[in-house]
């Protein structure tokens, strides 16, 4: 799906900005990382997106890394530099922005974070660089986010985090948590599964961002506003790693009106209203 969303992204703000761009998908096969990202800078392509399964596998064939990309271990963005290309991770900055846009903070807030995968250990280290009070990495596999939380330690020792079996998670009771849902659990077609059905749970939490957003109203997000909280997709995140994305490469601010209107555009694609 953001494989068929990104030129959509970029595109739409081409055309808007006016600026001559063509952003198009370039499927690559497993061995063929290096001569891609080797043609891509041969042929004089600007930047290129990144996606699963090669956001860390990337990182050898770049000349420059940034520092938040180097942090999290996954790069989605390639900016052209002198001899090759810096690689970013804008997934991040992206939730922060499209948190922000919201009105949802993370500084001084007690987060949960489902899922202790890729996505997850990313959101670990964006909440624990920009000031969260608490972390619980909450997991079906305690020993992923056990490693998890000795690696955001590391990185951010001030940082109060702990890991949760998810079978635990009654523990949670009584505290509101800023949650994060971080794993693949609901995205279309399994439209109607939660990792956590219980009711009480989503009791704990004020606040709900699943990084799914297809389908658009997850069934994490149902039973977090069934228990009186706010919840979000992440169609928002999806949008502004791709401004961000888009930033980079040219090296030009894109404001919030055209932020609204790509988002409009991506909604429509998606068929939302
Ligand atoms: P990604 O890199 O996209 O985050 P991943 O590394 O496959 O993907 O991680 C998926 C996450 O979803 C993991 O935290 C996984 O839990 P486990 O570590 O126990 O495998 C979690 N997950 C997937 N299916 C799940 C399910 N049915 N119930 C609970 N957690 C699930």
């Amino acid at each position: 799906m953001a494989h068929t969303m990104s030129p959509v992204i970029h595109n739409t703000l081409a055309g808007m900005l006016g600026q001559n761009l063509v952003y198009v998908p370039f499927p690559v096969q497993a061995g063929e990382l290096e001569a891609a990202v080797k043609g891509a800078y041969a042929l004089h392509i600007l930047g290129c997106n990144v996606t699963v399964p090669y956001k860390s596998d990337v990182i050898p064939w770049l000349k420059e890394l940034d520092g938040m990309a180097r942090q999290i271990g996954a790069v989605n963005t390639l900016v052209r530099v002198e001899g090759g290309y810096k690689g970013y991770n804008t997934d991040m900055p992206g939730l922060f922005r499209a948190m922000a846009s919201d009105g949802v903070g993370i500084e001084g807030e007690s987060v949960l974070i489902l899922g202790a995968g890729g996505v997850a250990r990313a959101v670990a280290v964006l909440m624990a660089q920009k000031g969260a009070a608490e972390v619980i990495i909450c997991n079906r596999t305690l020993e992923k986010a056990e490693i998890l939380v000795e690696e955001v330690k590391a990185m951010q020792p001030r940082t109060q985090i702990r890991a949760l079996p998810l079978a635990e998670q009654e523990s949670l009771k009584g505290r509101k948590y800023l949650a994060i849902q971080a794993t693949s659990v609901g995205m279309h077609p399994h439209c109607d599964a939660a990792v956590v059905e219980a009711p009480a749970f989503y009791e704990n939490i004020h606040t709900g961002y699943d990084l799914v957003f297809n389908p658009a109203n997850t069934r994490f997000m149902q039973l977090v506003r069934e228990a009186g909280g706010k919840a979000y997709n992440g169609l928002k995140m999806l949008l502004y790693q791709g401004i961000i994305a888009y930033e980079l490469w040219n090296g030009t601010a894109v404001g919030e009106d055209a932020a609204k209107a790509v988002y409009g555009r991506m909604k429509q694609e998606m068929g939302i209203k």
